[in-house]
């Protein structure tokens, strides 16, 4: 079942979603999240390192990403990069709170180094890592973290982590698997603007190809999913 919440506008949905994290991460004497990359979670990212600063105690967040593109963290393509100059470049994180995907890494060893790493610092259940968040984005093709159309099978993968790649520009990426995701104790997509109501309109109301998408498959086992949108991402429901 989908939780909604719809904002006038990509600053309030950002804002809503700060909250969120920030009653959570109160309940946690360690909270572990996956973040999505993009451009979506720069506002957010922003939000947090601004007016939330001095809110949240930063040394009780773990920072994971859900993926990342294989390129080097200079990159102006590197979800990492992004990460730090929106947020963990402006607030007091440990740097050992910091678990970044190694995008200049063989992108195959880098998947099997970082399933590893979430093994090693993360609870299990049901046999997998337990996320407490995980937040996603939604590509308009309906791809959710590195989850493109095209590879839909490594929502099934066995792995933690695997290697996916952008149908577009080929580029290659590290990503978390769907079993992983949806193993979290809360799944979160932040979506706004108009150019994503199409898909967000399908996936929910399980209209025209939505079972092609990869998004329409993220439904965590015992936990909840929240879908944080614009009134444009939302204009259709
Ligand atoms: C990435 C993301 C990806 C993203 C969607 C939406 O590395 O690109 O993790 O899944 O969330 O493509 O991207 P935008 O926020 O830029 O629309």
């Amino acid at each position: 079942m989908i939780k909604i919440k719809i904002s006038k506008d990509p600053e309030t949905s950002a804002r809503e979603f700060a909250n969120f994290l920030l009653t959570e991460h109160t309940k946690k004497e360690n909270l572990n999240i996956a973040l999505s990359g993009g451009s979506t979670p720069k506002l957010l990212f922003d939000i947090m390192a601004g007016e939330f600063a001095r809110e949240f105690d930063w040394s009780k967040i773990n920072f994971y990403w859900g993926d990342e593109r294989c390129v080097p963290p200079t990159d102006t393509d590197s979800n990492y990069k992004m990460t730090y100059d929106h947020l963990i470049g402006k607030v007091k994180v440990p740097k050992s709170n910091i678990h970044r995907i190694w995008g200049e890494n063989n992108p195959e060893e880098e998947a099997v180094r970082y399933g590893k790493e979430i093994m090693n610092h993360l609870p299990l259940a049901r046999g997998l890592p337990v996320f407490d968040i995980v937040l996603l984005g939604l590509g308009t093709d309906g791809h959710t973290a590195s989850i493109f159309p095209h590879q839909i099978e490594l929502l099934n993968d066995p792995h933690i982590c695997a290697v996916g790649t952008n149908p577009d520009s080929g580029q290659q990426r590290i990503t978390l698997t769907g079993p992983v995701i949806n193993n979290a104790t809360t799944v979160c997509f932040l979506i706004t603007g108009s150019a994503k109501a199409q898909r967000v309109d399908e996936i929910y109301n399980q209209k025209g190809n939505y079972t092609s998408y990869p998004a329409a498959h993220i439904a965590p086992k015992s936990g909840i999913l929240l879908w944080y949108l614009d009134e444009s991402a939302g204009t259709k429901l």
